[in-house]
Order: C-alpha cells, then sequence, then structure tokens
C-alpha cells in the first residue's frame, strides 16, 4: 500500500487491546486517528502519548457509541477503520441501553460513517462469546457457529448481555456490509492475554489470572478456555487488514487449556502464590474444546506465541504496574500494613474491594484517585471472553 492509503482510525483505542494495536500500527508507518471517549482524561490517553512515533503519527478524537454519528469526524479521510470499543458493564442496571443497545446501534452507526467516508474496509473485534454460547459445547468450533441467544436470554449466565450486544452488532453488521457493499472483516479473539499497555486492570486479564487471584466467579469461563495472545491478535488485525483476499469471519485462537492446565502452569513459574490444583467439576478427562483458526492459517498468518508467554507476560506487567502482589505471603504482610494504617498502596484489584469504603470516606489515601479506584472496582466485576 502507498503511502496516502495509510490514515486509519482505531476505536476503542485507549483499552487492552485498542492500545496495543495502536502500537503495532504505528510502528508500521500508520497515521493514527485514535478515539477514546474523553481524550482530556490523561490517565486514561497517557499511555497513547507516550508511544514511539506518537507525536507525529497519533491524533486523539473524542467518539462515543452512545452518539449517532459520532464517529463521522475521526473516519472522515481514513481508508481503514479497526472498531474495538466496546461497552463493558456487567453490573449495568439497565443492560438493553446501556450495554446492547450502544454496541449495535454504535457498530451501525460507525459503519455508516464508514460508507460516507469511502473506506476501503472495516476491521471488527468481534468475540468468541458470539460462536459458542449453548446449551452444550462441541468438541470444536469454527467461523460457522454462532451463540443462541435464546438460551444465552433465558439462562442470564455472567457477562450474558455481553454475549447478546457481540452477537447482535455482529449479525446487524453484516447485514449492512452485504446491503450497503462495504468491505468488512470480523476477527473472533478467545480470551486474550499478554503484556499490555493500559494503566488499569485488562478486563480479560481478571478471567485469565483468576487461579492466581482467587476469583472463583470466572474459574468457569476457562473451565475449558481458549487463549490467544494480545501482540498474535493485533498482528492478525494488521494482517487481515492488509491482506486483499481476506473476506468474512475468522476465528483468532492458538491455544485450548482447561483451568487445571492453566493453574500448573501458573504455578509451576510463580510458586509464590497460592495457586489452587483441583477445581469442582474438572478433572483430566475434561475434554478441551477447540476454537480452529484454521482459516487465518490458511491465508498465511502465523502465531508467534505461547501459552507461557501470554500468562508470564500478563502476571509480569501487572506485577510491574502494581496491580497484583509479588507473592501471596507478601501481599497478606502488605494487607496488614495497609490495615495498621502504616503503608497504603493499591496491590491488588482484591485490596481495593477490601477497602472501598475507607476510600471513599476519605479516611485513608491511595496513591491513585477514587476515580481510578472505582475504574478498577468495576473492572474487577466484569469479564471478558
Ligand atoms: N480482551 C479479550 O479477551 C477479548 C476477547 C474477545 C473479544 N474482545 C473484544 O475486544 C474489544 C476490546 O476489548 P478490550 O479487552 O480491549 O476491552 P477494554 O480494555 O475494556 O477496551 C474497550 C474500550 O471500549 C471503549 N468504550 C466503552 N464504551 C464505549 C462507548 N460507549 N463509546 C466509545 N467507546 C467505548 C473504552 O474506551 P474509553 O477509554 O473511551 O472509555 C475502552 O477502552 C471489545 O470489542 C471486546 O468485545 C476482547
Amino acid at each position: 500500500m502507498g503511502l496516502e492509503t495509510k490514515v486509519v482510525c482505531v476505536t476503542g483505542a485507549s483499552g487492552f487491546i485498542g492500545s496495543w494495536l495502536v502500537m503495532r500500527l504505528l510502528e508500521h508507518g500508520y497515521n493514527v486517528r485514535a478515539t477514546v471517549r474523553d481524550p482530556d482524561n490523561m490517565k486514561k490517553v497517557k499511555h497513547l502519548l507516550d508511544l514511539p512515533n506518537a507525536k507525529t503519527q497519533l491524533s486523539l478524537w473524542k467518539a462515543d457509541l452512545k452518539e449517532e454519528g459520532s464517529f463521522d469526524d475521526p473516519i472522515q479521510g481514513c481508508t481503514g477503520v479497526f472498531h474495538v470499543a466496546t461497552p463493558m458493564d456487567f453490573e449495568s442496571k439497565d443492560p438493553e441501553n446501556e450495554m446492547i443497545k450502544p454496541t449495535t446501534e454504535g457498530m451501525l452507526s460507525i459503519m455508516k460513517s464508514c460508507v460516507k467516508a469511502n473506506v476501503r474496509r472495516l476491521v471488527f473485534t468481534s468475540s468468541a462469546g458470539t460462536v459458542d454460547v449453548q446449551p452444550v459445547q462441541k468438541p470444536a468450533y469454527d467461523e460457522s457457529s454462532w451463540s443462541d441467544l435464546d438460551f444465552v436470554r433465558s439462562t442470564k449466565m455472567t457477562g450474558w448481555m455481553y454475549f447478546v450486544s457481540k452477537t447482535l452488532a455482529e449479525q446487524a453488521a453484516w447485514k449492512f456490509a452485504e446491503e450497503n457493499n462495504l468491505d468488512f472483516i470480523s476477527i473472533i479473539p478467545t480470551l486474550v492475554v499478554g503484556p499490555f499497555l493500559m494503566p488499569s486492570f485488562p478486563p480479560s486479564l481478571i478471567t485469565a489470572l483468576s487461579p492466581i487471584t482467587g476469583n472463583k466467579a470466572h474459574y468457569s469461563i476457562i473451565r475449558q478456555g481458549q487463549f490467544v495472545h494480545l501482540d498474535d491478535l493485533v498482528m492478525s488485525h494488521i494482517f487481515l487488514y492488509e491482506n486483499p483476499a481476506a473476506k468474512g469471519r475468522y476465528i483468532c485462537s492458538s491455544h485450548a487449556e482447561n483451568i487445571t492446565g492453566i493453574a500448573k502452569l501458573l504455578k509451576k513459574k510463580y510458586p509464590e502464590y497460592d495457586i489452587p490444583t483441583e477445581f469442582e467439576g474438572v478433572d483430566e478427562k475434561l475434554e478441551k474444546v477447540l476454537f480452529s483458526s484454521e482459516k487465518l492459517t490458511r491465508i498465511g498468518f502465523e502465531f508467534k506465541y505461547s501459552l507461557e508467554d501470554m500468562f508470564v507476560g500478563a502476571v509480569e506487567t501487572c506485577r510491574e504496574k502494581g496491580l497484583l502482589p509479588l507473592s501471596h505471603e507478601k501481599k497478606q504482610q502488605k494487607q496488614e500494613e495497609v490495615i495498621n494504617g502504616e503503608k497504603l498502596f493499591p496491590l491488588s484489584h482484591e485490596n481495593h474491594r477490601l477497602k472501598p469504603q475507607e476510600a471513599i470516606n476519605g479516611e485513608k489515601r491511595f496513591p491513585l484517585s477514587q476515580e481510578n479506584y472505582q475504574l478498577k472496582h468495576q473492572e474487577v466485576i466484569n469479564g471478558v471472553k
């Protein structure tokens, strides 16, 4: 592609996947228009502005999926769009209006902006939640499968509104793309794990690192899990955007592993954490469920990372950013210090849960703001698939 074709828009640019994608696009010489809801919130955009080449190749744009036409300006003049943003408030009291409507209507609003701007290709980050949320798990899934929304709506399992929102948005997008002759690609990641740029605890790592944090509510999501490294996922976005032969849906998933396998891997690498080795209803004989990326590898994409790379990258980044304690022993010691008021530091989201009232009452100070606390607290509640 010539230089004149290298202006692209990334929605949800400050998030876990969006920020890594922006970094790789800048490295690849793209001019990136990054959309965020609040470009003035330095806590949410500093990691973007600090990226190599950001000064010359990156611009921040304000846009919200809840506002029709909000993406017109950033998309006008782009040859490509990566639609990554999605609302993720699993605790919403009004999921239809807070999650489902903005995801589907926001998708269509972005597609209309793409048509107006004569965009060459729109790449959508879909979700495994559009594929396998069904009463019984099959041994393997490919791109032909869709989640059963009657089952999802009647069961209302954790994150049900996310599965509904992503499925309806992707289905509406295929209809719109066909009717309007828009070049549209959807990428279906399984659980995304790896090192990251964003300053707070990424939603998907709440699930992936639950054997370390003991967040049992998330165990079921990785009982029979599938995983992809953040960098592999992001590189697949660029690969598919640039590949003229790309067409349709693409599963992007490199490994299938049950929760016992993940726990074993983490325990071996990090014996300093108390990681369970046995999980209710999971034994050695539990079959793995495969998400096939054959369609993606057939057109030439190569996965680079191992399961160990994903989890070590994620844990190390969390530790560097002070989002995970260095060990469970140290965490307990530090929690005591916190309780005694000798020293305050948010070692993990668990600590945040311990101390919200104090933070809110302003009796004791966190080094991070209350706003940050709320952000993390929300992310702890949420989980991603
Ligand atoms: N991580 C995974 O394991 C995984 C797996 C499968 C699929 N996915 C998909 O990957 C995408 C990104 O996920 P992620 O893990 O990077 O999550 P994330 O860190 O929460 O990023 C999502 C971004 O969406 C933006 N957003 C939320 N509501 C919005 C709204 N109303 N208008 C505009 N922007 C809004 C937020 O941006 P602001 O900063 O502007 O608030 C946030 O940065 C999502 O579409 C998700 O469905 C993720």
